[in-house]
């Protein structure tokens, strides 16, 4: 899927997968999941309301996105009136923008890295505690990321997660339903793909249910199945 598949959906206003509040999935499980996590890392993050939902737990949040539109409304809209500092990450000038650029925006223990997810280096995530010693962001928080992405880059995005994050407590929610039916994304990830995905990880399902009946958009295009599942990944 090209950056500019995202980047267009994004001036277009096409943000279907958004959702207003908090996933109630992230509510249940993140106390289980992030239990000592002090830093978690949500890869292709949107404009999510869960890392404002994360960041009021005391959790401090570092977000990774491709669209500077997102990033921006995601500060107005969640933090409206605060303000947020930016700054470039990796020597590109922000006159001359050249394809690798990641600029960051903050505000207290929340930044988001504005750039492709597969350029980022593990030390734009680190944070900087009250204390000013950088640790190490620990947990990883998946909705809507792995699913979003086609089938042929899903081990090259958790090749880079590894890489990000040696070691990691992951809540990961996924899709899966009869592929042939629809065109992703989101795309259908089967247990079977994430089992195979993190085989050097300790898996544990925590929830799987169909939704369908609260899904009336991927009813309507006749499908009779749509399971969301939840796991807790550790490596
Ligand atoms: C389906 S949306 C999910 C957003 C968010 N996780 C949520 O739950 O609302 C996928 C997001 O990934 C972003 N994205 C896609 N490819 C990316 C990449 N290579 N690097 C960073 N972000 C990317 C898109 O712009 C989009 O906002």
């Amino acid at each position: 899927m090209q950056s500019s598949f995202w980047l267009d959906k994004w001036k277009a206003d096409q943000i279907g997968f958004h959702l207003p509040e908090a996933h109630p999935l992230l509510k249940k499980f993140y106390q289980q999941v992030f239990d000592g996590v002090q830093d978690v890392f949500v890869p292709l993050c949107g404009k999510s309301v869960d890392m404002s939902f994360l960041h009021a737990q005391q959790i401090s949040v570092v977000g990774a996105e491709l669209s500077p539109i997102a990033v921006a409304d995601f500060f107005t809209e969640q933090f409206p009136g605060q303000e947020v500092s930016s700054q470039v990450l990796n020597g590109s000038s922000l006159a001359q923008p050249s394809s690798g650029l990641i600029l960051q925006s903050s505000i207290d223990n929340l930044r988001l890295l504005i750039g492709d997810y597969f350029a980022l280096e593990q030390s734009m995530l680190f944070s900087v505690s009250q204390s000013n010693e950088p640790f190490p962001v620990t947990g990883i928080y998946d909705r809507a990321a792995l699913i979003a992405l086609p089938d042929t880059v899903r081990s090259e995005y958790v090749k880079q997660l590894v890489k990000l994050i040696p070691a990691a407590s992951m809540l990961l929610i996924t899709l899966d339903y009869e592929q042939q039916a629809m065109n992703g994304p989101p795309f259908s990830v089967t247990q079977d793909e994430v089992e195979g995905l993190f085989e050097f990880a300790n898996i544990k399902i925590l929830s799987r249910k169909n939704i369908i009946d609260k899904e009336p958009r991927f009813k309507d295009k006749g499908l009779s199945a749509f399971y969301e599942s939840v796991y807790h990944i550790r490596w």
